[in-house]
């Protein structure tokens, strides 16, 4: 029998890596047009960390990690916490007590699986640590919007938010608690389950009944501290100067404990119902929480999958896979090793080629070169390596030229010109 991926996971064949490359190389551009600098992580973490910074009770941490030798470590769900974790490990902020870092990288969660959501999945983010400038997050959300625009993504909507600090919340959870209770018996297994260890997350609820009860339920944005508030209209106006349209949702909260302040999050119409392409906010107290000096941050990240699926559903057109510039089709073993010397030659001028490796007769390593779309053939038989001359042929009208090896080697970039 066969041996198939596991569930939740994809193989990225050469078209569809072609099609990551290109994503992932704008991606590094954006970032460092912004003077992100690139962080990588170990693959798993101390479970412990992920406990301590995205919360027990969260659906990531209670459902859906992949933990393993006794829970001691887990695959990263996600990078915030990695990323805080180096930065007081290896402490950063004494390079520079202002950070911008972003990062590329596989992550982990044991989701259902369905269109656009996968239990491996890949995420660029960006976290700028140490300031509580509003500049910072008008800045990071300003990214992400020039994200959107360098791959002309429009048919989006962008919902942004404040959530204030725990202690913020505290009273707000407290009242909040007490107006649903009294709808307890009417809301979902999952939402009374949510009562009573995170009821915060009810105000995410995607069911009508559920989204109904709440309209009248009080308002976080309403408990906040006047210091929030004004961070989050300086954030609002600093957006209208930057010319980034967006909806307040004062019903968005995030998955992840750790959030303080402002929270945002992007959803695209082009997807199904994973319609986030991504989604951030603040964390001001997440450093402190991880055993390192209070610091401020706020960042975000986004699917790398979901942005393939929007690409493709509007037509994005993607740079094609390299051709091969010249394939050689050889007669015999002297001329394949004599081929490999000529190749060796157009490499050093990054020149693609190749040859065949299956023995195949000369009319089959000519159909070879046709559906591979190579530029230019040269055939090489004893003649050539005794006179040190060959035929180039354009494959694109079959036109050929005659040429000497050292002429060859010398001017190989014109001999197998593009056009
Ligand atoms: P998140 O909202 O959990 O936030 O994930 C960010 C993005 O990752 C989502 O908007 C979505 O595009 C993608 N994503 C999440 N789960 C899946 C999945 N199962 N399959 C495919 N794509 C998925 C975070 O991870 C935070 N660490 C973001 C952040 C950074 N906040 C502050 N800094």
């Amino acid at each position: 029998m066969i041996i198939q991926r596991p569930k939740g996971t994809q193989d990225l064949l050469p078209k569809d890596s072609n099609k990551r490359q290109h994503i992932e190389e704008k991606l590094r551009k954006i970032a460092s047009l912004y003077n992100y600098k690139e962080i990588r992580t170990p693959t798993f973490e101390k479970t412990e960390l992920f406990k301590r910074s995205i919360g027990e009770e969260t659906d990531v941490v209670s459902k859906e990690m992949y933990s393993f030798k006794n829970d001691e470590f887990t695959l990263k769900p996600e990078m915030t916490a990695p990323v805080i974790r180096a930065y007081i490990e290896n402490s950063i902020q004494n390079e520079s007590p202002f950070q911008k870092l972003y990062y590329i990288s596989n992550m982990y969660r044991h989701e259902r699986p369905q269109a656009g959501r996968y239990r491996e999945f890949s995420q660029f983010g960006v976290e700028a640590i140490g300031s509580s400038d509003y500049l910072v997050d008008a800045e990071l959300i300003s990214l992400g919007s020039k994200m959107l625009g360098e791959f002309g993504i429009e048919n989006i909507i962008f919902k942004i938010n404040t959530i204030g600090s725990t202690e913020e919340r505290a009273r707000f959870l407290d009242d909040l608690k007490k107006y649903l209770s009294e709808y307890k018996n009417k809301l979902s297994p999952d939402s009374q389950k949510r009562l009573e260890f995170n009821p915060l997350r009810i105000l995410d609820t995607k069911i009508d009944y559920e989204i109904e009860i709440l309209k009248k339920s009080p308002v976080l944005f309403d408990y906040l501290n006047p210091d929030t508030k004004s961070h989050f209209e300086n954030v609002l106006n600093a957006l209208h100067k930057l010319e980034i349209n967006f909806e307040i949702d004062y019903r968005l909260v995030r998955g992840f404990d750790y959030y303080t302040s402002t929270t945002f999050e992007v959803l695209s119409n082009d997807l199904g119902a994973q319609n986030a392409i991504f989604g951030g906010g603040r964390y001001d107290n997440l450093i402190e929480q991880l055993g390192g000096k209070p610091t401020p941050a706020i960042g975000f990240a986004c699917g790398l999958e979901r942005l393939n699926l929007i690409l493709e559903k509007n037509n994005y057109v993607f740079p094609e896979l390299c051709n091969v510039a010249c394939y050689f089709v050889t007669m015999g073993d002297d001329a394949k090793i004599f081929s490999q010397k000529l190749m060796k030659n157009l490499r050093k001028k990054a020149i693609i080629c190749d040859t065949d490796f299956l023995n195949r007769s000369v009319k089959a390593q000519m159909k070879e070169a046709n559906k591979i779309n190579a530029r230019y053939v040269i055939v090489i038989g004893e003649n050539e390596m005794k006179e040190k001359k060959f035929k180039v042929k354009n494959m694109q009208d079959s036109t050929e030229i005659l040429t000497g090896l050292d002429d060859f080697i010398e001017n190989a970039e014109m001999i197998l010109k593009e056009k």
